[in-house]
């Protein structure tokens, strides 16, 4: 029998991020993954901090590698009817910018503070399990490198995902799952190769949504809609290129340049919110209790306003007792939460094709991103949304 604090599901950016704010105040935790250390730092994800996130980080000590490496934006750019309209984001929201850094290195920077401070982080740990949640006492079961564990805790974070275990261990009734599932994902590579562009740029395009991103000086990340349900199979590198080719032109010869693909993928789309956050003693964030489709590159960020929240109410808790924060954590986020969700909702439904949907909706779409560049009110909502609320 093991006993902890906080007992953390996931190793994530929500669950290393949690781990490495409680340490600061002097709460214990142990992190539980259920995949390898080299799967997580591998798995490629989105790659937008909001200032705000970068200033958790920093606070945190643990922003070196984000500052010297990272990209810090100041616009983007919305594509469409063949010209690109550029978005002053920080001209519009007194200076606050954007940050590029891959998500992968976001959770290898968390990985390499959780190592130093010698804090427990168990990999490939099999049958997770959590327990008594109604309790002060829940407990989580599993198996690490053949034995059988317990482990006893105050509290239990799940911090493991979309996909995990957590959020399906609370009672059905307690909780509300909203959801909103569209018709197409979206096919990520990385390329290396230049970028083709400075700033980010969304396109809409009648064959559907492509985006251009970036990772470093050299390595380019794009996307285009595909339907959803789509096999990788289909795409052939040339047909990628050849897709985002016709999807980022414009009319003034801007050209796209191509180099070798060196990952790829394919993720659906979907808007999902629990409500409340809470069961108990157990606590759930990040993808665990809410995804936002990435057209508003709002994911991460969401994990670590979360995490902030619940680490500083955690520590409250075990400081004094006081039960304020923990009983706040849930409203607290899900506000945030759900101003993510209709930002995404928004960009995305702005921005692709949807199948069933015919000309009078595409022409509005139109209509929408010509008001978006045209007034500056609407220009001024839209930096305003990217940049993000501040945290908490
Ligand atoms: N036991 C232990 N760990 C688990 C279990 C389980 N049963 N199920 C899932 N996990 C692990 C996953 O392997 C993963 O490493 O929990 C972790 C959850 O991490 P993420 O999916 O990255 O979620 P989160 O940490 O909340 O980060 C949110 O991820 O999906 C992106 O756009 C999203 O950027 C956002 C971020
Ligand atoms: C990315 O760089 O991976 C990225 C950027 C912006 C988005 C989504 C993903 O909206």
């Amino acid at each position: 029998m093991m006993r902890t604090q906080v007992g953390i599901v996931g190793a994530g950016p929500s669950g290393l991020l949690l781990a490495h704010l409680l340490g600061l105040q002097g709460v214990e935790s142990v992190v539980l993954e259920n995949r390898s250390r080299e799967y997580v730092e591998q798995r490629v994800r989105a790659g937008v901090l909001e200032q705000g996130a970068v200033d958790v980080f920093r606070e945190a000590g643990l922003a070196g590698r984000i500052e010297a490496e990272g990209l810090v934006h100041h616009g983007i750019e919305l594509r469409f009817a063949g010209q690109g309209h550029r978005i002053a984001m920080s001209e519009l929201t007194g200076g606050r910018t954007i940050t590029i850094y891959g998500q992968n290195r976001v959770v290898a920077d968390l990985v390499a503070a959780r190592l130093a401070a010698g804090g427990p982080l168990l990999y490939e740990v099999e049958g997770v399990a959590v327990h008594d949640l109604d309790s002060d006492r829940p407990s989580i079961t599993f198996t690490h490198g053949g034995a059988d564990q317990v482990l006893e805790c105050d509290v239990i974070a799940g911090c493991d995902g979309f996909h995990g275990v957590c959020r399906p261990a609370i009672p059905e009734g307690a909780i509300t799952e909203y959801e909103r599932v569209y018709p197409f994902a979206w096919l990520g590579i990385l390329a290396t190769v230049a970028p083709s562009t400075d700033e980010l740029i969304y396109a809409h395009h009648p064959n559907g949504f492509a985006l251009h991103s970036l990772r470093s000086p050299e390595v380019s990340r794009l996307y285009i809609q595909v339907p959803a349900g789509e096999d990788m199979a289909e795409w052939p590198d040339d047909r990628i290129w050849a897709e985002l080719h016709v999807r980022l032109a414009t009319d003034d010869g801007w050209t796209l340049a191509e180099g070798p693909i060196f990952e790829r993928g394919i993720a659906p789309l979907r808007s999902f919110v629990v409500e409340p956050m809470r069961h108990g003693r157990l606590f759930l964030a990040g993808d665990a209790a809410h995804i936002v489709p990435p057209t508003g590159a709002k994911g991460l960020n969401l994990a670590v306003a979360d995490v902030t929240v619940l680490a500083a109410a955690l520590a409250d808790f075990f400081a004094t007792g006081s039960e304020v924060g923990l009983d706040a954590y849930s409203d607290t986020c899900l506000r945030r939460v759900w101003q993510a969700q209709r930002f995404s909702w928004w960009m995305t439904s702005m921005l692709h094709r949807f199948p069933d949907e015919g000309p009078f909706a595409a022409r509005l779409q139109l209509a929408q991103l010509d008001h978006v560049v045209t007034s500056k009110a609407a220009a001024t909502a839209l930096a305003e949304s990217y940049v993000g609320l501040p945290i908490p």
